[in-house]
């Protein structure tokens, strides 16, 4: 675990896009790549706006090339995270949540700690809720 976490930092520190995800997304305690129009992003969205988030949402749709990059390695990321090592050639992109600045997963993985009560006290540990 630990050498898995330092592999991914050199990986950060290396390349642009890695870089700029890790910039991004520790942005504010709570930061959701998106796609306009996407179903899923917007469930996630809702969620997180009902429990009383602000997540800092970015459309990847609207960034043009930038963005194809981001969803390239969101894709790469979830399907790293992802317990089914089969359906990483497929992984989709968004939704992809962070929270403090670490990626918690896709829509699946929101919903499982959203279910099990774990999702609130990540949140409040991160800043993102007070309450
Ligand atoms: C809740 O579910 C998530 C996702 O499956 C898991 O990572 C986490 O450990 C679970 N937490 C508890 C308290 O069961």
């Amino acid at each position: 675990m630990v050498e898995e976490e330092a592999e991914g930092m050199v990986m950060m520190r290396r390349s642009g896009p890695y870089e700029r995800v890790a910039r991004m997304a520790s942005g504010n305690a709570v930061v959701v790549f998106s796609v306009s129009g996407c179903c899923m992003c917007h469930v996630v969205k809702r969620l997180l706006l009902g429990l009383g988030v602000g997540p800092t949402v970015y459309e990847l749709d609207q960034l043009g090339k930038g963005g194809r990059e981001i969803q390239a390695v969101l894709s790469h990321l979830l399907s790293a995270a992802s317990p089914s090592p089969s359906t990483s050639v497929s992984a989709a992109a968004v939704p992809a949540v962070f929270v403090g600045g670490q990626l918690l997963g896709g829509v699946d993985k929101v919903m499982s700690c959203h279910i099990n009560g774990s999702l609130v006290p990540l949140l409040k540990q991160a800043g993102a809720l007070w309450l």
